[in-house]
């Protein structure tokens, strides 16, 4: 399992995948075991504070006891929030190559329709959000049948098209997310739906705020931060009266500790879905590229999301980093053979071990004939997630070419 533990709690055996927290420039070159007290001497010594590190449970059992206790979320009295979790359960009915080309093309279609109806929000027409429905559905079973092909997609962004991106995305990996954690399968399609919704009222802000560059003023947040009522009236005015779906749509703004909008709403008053949905937003705006900055790498937002644990819920971001993986899918990955690789299907009980797409040659800087690898039956590790920028790797078009 993967955790985030203190320097004190690091322990010989255990596998470092990133320090989370650290009082100097000193970063981790190279993931890998502890092998001696000198390790964590050291560390400790550099002024790294604290860690992510992946063990198994049955080693280092006292462990498992903090991470499950740390886990606990508030009661809820949602109807999709009492059952007990089924986290990884779900078996994929296809694989990644044989759902990919689908989700490539459901993906395609689904960037004009949503694009329509989002420009169609600016010209204060009534926003007709049935075609959202019908994706969402395709979206759902696309997922039931391989979590991991939708999900590559999440990680191609294009800056010019920002916003249809985050209504697709946000759809797959809640869906994805909701399926990890054993959400009943009959409410997926709902949840996936809510989650395409959640930004829905973005559509009426005027284009000029929602695509400025750089801070916005007061007034520009102000005008902004409408878009959740907006967004309640819009799916009102299309009868889309679903709990589930206002939940998401109303509360993806509220935070923990009180300081979200629109109501200020406490943790108390916040279900699972609107936790879950706000960890979700907020993973795929800050890894998205917008045409004023390049998106961050999903490590780095993960690690912010641990971070603000006052405002997000702890337990579920780990869920969710589980769910994710360290590298999720659609990742551009440096391998320790010198080979540039495409993260193709998550390993949830050796998170640092995923299945690779092998097709470039970084020592003799040229492609090769991509190759499937499943890194728990090799030598070869991961070294770490890269930018396409810096190998100038052009990831729509090699996703495309490679997988499927
Ligand atoms: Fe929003």
């Amino acid at each position: 399992m993967i955790d985030t533990i203190t320097i004190d709690e690091l322990k010989i055996g255990m596998y470092v995948v990133d320090l989370t927290c650290s009082n100097s420039d000193f970063t981790v070159k190279t993931q890998g075991k502890v092998k001696s007290q000198k390790t964590i001497d050291q560390l400790k010594k550099q002024g790294v504070t604290k860690l992510v590190v992946e063990y198994t449970p049955e080693e280092f059992p006292d462990a498992k006891q903090k991470e499950d206790d740390s886990a606990e979320t508030p009661e809820k009295t949602d109807a999709t929030e009492n059952q007990e979790p089924l986290v990884n359960q779900h078996k994929n009915t296809k694989s990644v190559d044989d759902e990919f080309s689908r989700s490539c093309n459901l993906y395609d279609s689904a960037g004009g329709d949503v694009k329509n109806i989002l420009s169609s929000g600016a010209s204060s027409q009534r926003l007709s959000i049935t075609a959202i429905k019908e994706l969402a559905n395709g979206i759902t079973e696309s997922v039931l049948r391989n979590e991991y092909a939708m999900a590559i997609l999440t990680r191609i962004r294009h800056p010019s098209t920002y916003q249809w991106e985050h209504v697709l995305n946000s759809g797959v990996l809640m869906c994805g997310f909701s399926l990890y954690l054993g959400f009943p399968k009959e409410t997926l399609k709902q949840i996936t739906l809510g989650a395409m919704l959640h930004d829905i009222g973005v559509a009426k802000v005027p284009r000029g705020i929602v695509d400025k560059p750089g801070k916005f003023t007061k007034n520009d947040m102000d005008v902004m931060k409408k878009h959740v009522a907006w967004g309640q009236m819009i799916c009102k005015e299309d009868e889309m009266t679903d709990k589930i779906i206002l939940d998401m749509v109303l509360n993806h703004h509220e935070r923990l500790d009180g300081s979200g909008y629109p109501r200020g709403l406490g943790e108390e008053k916040l279900s699972k879905l609107a936790r879950m949905i706000a960890i979700v937003d907020v993973y795929d705006a800050m890894t998205a590229d917008r045409t004023y900055k390049k998106g961050d790498q999903p490590i780095n937002v993960l690690r912010y999301l641990m971070a603000n644990n006052k405002k997000f819920d702890r337990g579920l971001v780990q869920q969710f980093i589980k769910y994710l993986g360290i590298h999720p899918v659609g990742s551009l990955v440096k391998l320790s053979d010198e080979k540039l690789a495409i993260v193709v299907q998550g390993n949830r009980n050796e998170p640092v071990k995923p299945k690779v797409k092998i097709f470039y040659n970084l020592k003799h800087q040229r492609y090769i004939t991509a190759k499937e690898c499943d890194l728990t039956k090799f030598e070869i590790k991961i070294l770490a997630s890269v930018r396409p920028e810096d190998y100038d790797i052009n990831m729509p078009k090699i996703i495309r070419q490679i997988i499927g």
